[in-house]
């Protein structure tokens, strides 16, 4: 617990707090499956530390990895994709290669549907991962043994089958015959997850698309660190109506157009089209499937399987960044930056300036150049997200301890101070704030999903209030995952990584009676801000 934190650290060196930060940051790496990227050093969370590192308390890329995190491809250049050009199906079937997976998701080369099942054709299959840690029937889930038992993956689902099976089942029929087998170009994203995990702006941006965008990248990037990323060219959603992936807020159809504005999606009746069009034949005529290129399947119960997602963090994209990320020495996260060609291109699409884009690479610049006050953040910004006027809120006269002690504190030290329903603000607005945002305060909920656009800088940090006892991991993962502070607090007591803090639900989680001390809060952003807070 973090009490008197000031005393705490105040007697620790710089070079303390450095290696309790790394100590901290350490993980076990979970490497059961890994597929070309063992030897890969490109993507490790560089945290070598040079003299000038001593001068503040956090691990901080080497130039040239932070240049590369802040200077992503340009939008407008896409780079160019790896695979050859498209083979020549009608006189071969190529064999579905593995490049990538984690329970949940899986990168092939060469993947085939037909009749609504996935093949993977192969003379090799015991160089697959198990079915079940691939797919699933893509029903909606809860967690009745009954729901676990109708999601597992039938051979109806995703069957592996060897080269002579795939051309009896599509082949030609004569010498010269022309196989039945017509191509999907380009990179598509397979979603099989239901609407009940679509719908809502957390778990499509800051998870699916989240957990899709870390696996792509770092698979990718991992393969080599000069290697051009391949563009999305499509997704699809078989198991989800063009109504199921958008959110009542709107939030999920405006990140996806303008992070990715050349992806084309497809719903359930246009995969139904796939799949009618490849069914049997009846009279033995030999059947139709569909080639693709480079596919990214992810699927939110094979995620579950695993146990990064189903033990230890509850989140999908937890099982992708695991698998991709560092494994000699790293922190088990990502380069810090990954996500930023993302952020960035949402961000410019709702019309945040340039400048404000670049409020991170200046920090951790300032800070290199000897200037650690507040991180080297020039304009401190402390956003509290109210959720007031919807249910899961605090009490009322907490909220009110809280806004005057964040006014007090934003007052004396000539910070900005924002406090926010994000219901009652635009797409833009909202998300110009969390562009800017140092430190974002709130209760346990879908407005904490910003801090996926919060500029990442030396001190940024998330506040996340819960009633007594009760947890989640949604924001604390995801915060740690960019590379910034998560700190959850109950009342007057606070508990942050790596002191484990199991999910709990209690009587209260969801009402309306969630206690703050709202000068304790104030305290842990100071101290942050201050450096005593590494
Ligand atoms: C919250 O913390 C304050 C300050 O320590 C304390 O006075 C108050 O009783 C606490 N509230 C609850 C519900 O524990």
């Amino acid at each position: 617990m973090h009490r008197s934190l000031r005393s705490r650290f105040r007697n620790l060196s710089p070079r303390d707090a450095i290696l309790i930060l790394l100590g901290a940051a350490s993980m076990h790496i979970y490497s059961s499956f890994s597929y070309h990227l063992q030897d890969s050093p490109s993507i490790i969370f560089n945290t070598h530390l040079s003299s000038q590192d001593s001068l503040h308390n956090i691990p901080r890329p080497a130039p040239s990895v932070l240049l590369d995190a802040f200077h992503p491809p340009q939008p407008r250049k896409p780079p160019s994709p790896p695979s050859p050009s498209v083979p020549n199906l009608g006189h071969e079937i190529p064999q579905t290669e593995l490049v990538s997976h984690a329970p949940g998701w899986t990168i092939f080369r060469n993947l085939y549907m037909a009749d609504g099942t996935l093949f993977i054709v192969t003379s090799n299959p015991d160089s697959f991962p198990s079915v079940d840690f691939m797919t699933s029937t893509g029903l909606p889930a809860d967690s009745t043994p009954e729901s676990i038992a109708e999601r597992m993956p039938t051979s109806r689902d995703m069957s592996v089958i060897t080269p002579e099976e795939a051309h009896w089942r599509w082949g030609g029929q004569s010498e010269r015959g022309h196989n039945n087998v017509f191509p999907v170009e380009g990179s598509t994203l397979l979603f099989n997850d239901p609407g009940q995990f679509l719908n809502h702006y957390y778990h499509f941006c800051a998870e699916l698309l989240f957990g899709a965008w870390a696996f792509w990248h770092g698979t990718f990037r991992g393969a080599s660190s000069t290697a051009p990323i391949p563009p999305f060219t499509r997704a699809i959603f078989p198991h989800a109506t063009a109504e199921e992936w958008r959110d009542g807020p709107g939030m999920n159809f405006f990140f996806l157009r303008s992070a990715w504005p050349s992806l084309t999606v497809e719903t359930e009746p246009d995969w139904l089209d796939r799949v009618s069009t490849t069914a049997p034949h009846p009279g033995g005529h030999h059947g139709r499937a569909w080639w693709f290129d480079t596919l990214l399947l992810a699927d939110r119960s094979a995620a579950f399987r695993g146990p990064e997602c189903g033990e230890r963090t509850q989140r999908t994209a937890a099982s992708a960044v695991k698998a991709v990320a560092s494994r000699e020495g790293g922190t088990g996260f990502l380069e810090r930056g990954w996500w930023e060609p993302v952020r960035l291109n949402v961000l410019r699409f709702a019309g945040v300036s340039e400048d404000m884009l670049e409020i991170g690479k200046r920090a951790f610049k300032r800070t290199s150049n000897g200037s650690p006050k507040t991180g080297g953040v020039e304009e401190v910004v402390v956003t509290y997200v109210s959720r007031q006027a919807v249910k899961r809120h605090l009490v009322a006269e907490d909220h009110e301890g809280l806004v005057d002690a964040l006014t007090e504190m934003c007052d004396r030290r000539g910070w900005e101070l924002n406090i926010v329903a994000m219901e009652r603000l635009s797409k833009e607005e909202q998300l110009a704030i969390a562009a800017r945002t140092t430190f974002l305060v709130g209760v346990h909920g879908n407005g904490l999903t910003h801090l996926i656009m919060m500029p990442i800088t030396p001190i940024s940090m998330v506040i996340e209030l819960f009633t007594p006892e009760g947890f989640a991991h949604d924001y604390e993962w995801t915060t740690r995952s960019l590379g910034m502070k998560h700190i959850a607090i109950w009342n007057d007591t606070s508990r942050s990584h790596p002191e484990v803090t199991n999910p709990n639900y209690p009587e209260g989680f969801q009402g309306e009676q969630i206690p703050v001390h709202g000068p304790y809060v104030a305290e842990l952003i100071e101290d942050r801000a201050d450096g005593f807070l590494p």
